[in-house]
């Protein structure tokens, strides 16, 4: 589906595994904010900008792959913070490519700044751009990002 004005952006939102766990997990990596308050708060800016997200956790590298494929006709753009999937998955990184959907990978730490293996990200040459190191606020960044991206 196409945005008209009479239909805001849609923009999916993907977190991948462990996410689930924010707020009790490695607070002092990844902060206190808990998964549902990111996705409150990226819904409120969302209504900001006059679009709307959908937002989807699996810790299944599968499912990641197949809510990818069913983006295709329903969003516009994608935010993908895809955890340790960022590091190994080229079926993530394929999906991406496959629905070539405009795809922002966020990252709550920032991740060169962190262990070797957490250098690389297999999702960076498929996404449009990359924020890491922000905490909540690389989503909303992320956010800012793609619909700037998208409307113009
Ligand atoms: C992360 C960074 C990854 O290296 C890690 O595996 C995560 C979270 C982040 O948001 O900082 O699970 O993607």
């Amino acid at each position: 589906m196409l945005s008209t004005p009479s239909s805001p952006l849609s923009v999916l939102v993907i977190h991948g595994p462990n996410l689930n766990l924010l707020g009790q997990r490695e607070p002092g990596i990844y902060g206190s904010v808990t998964l549902e308050e990111i996705n409150s708060q990226l819904e409120a800016e969302a209504m900001k900008l006059e679009a709307k997200i959908s937002a989807v956790q699996s810790n299944h590298e599968g499912v990641l792959v197949d809510t990818i494929h069913a983006a295709r006709g329903q969003h516009q753009g994608i935010i993908i913070n895809a955890g340790a999937y960022t590091h190994t998955s080229v079926a993530v990184r394929d999906a991406l490519a496959a629905v070539k959907i405009p795809t922002v990978e966020v990252h709550l730490s920032n991740i060169y700044q962190r262990e070797a293996f957490r250098h690389h990200s297999y999702i960076a040459p498929v996404a449009i751009g990359q924020i890491s190191g922000f905490g909540a606020e690389s989503y909303r960044l992320g956010l800012l990002a793609l619909v700037h991206h998208l409307r113009h």
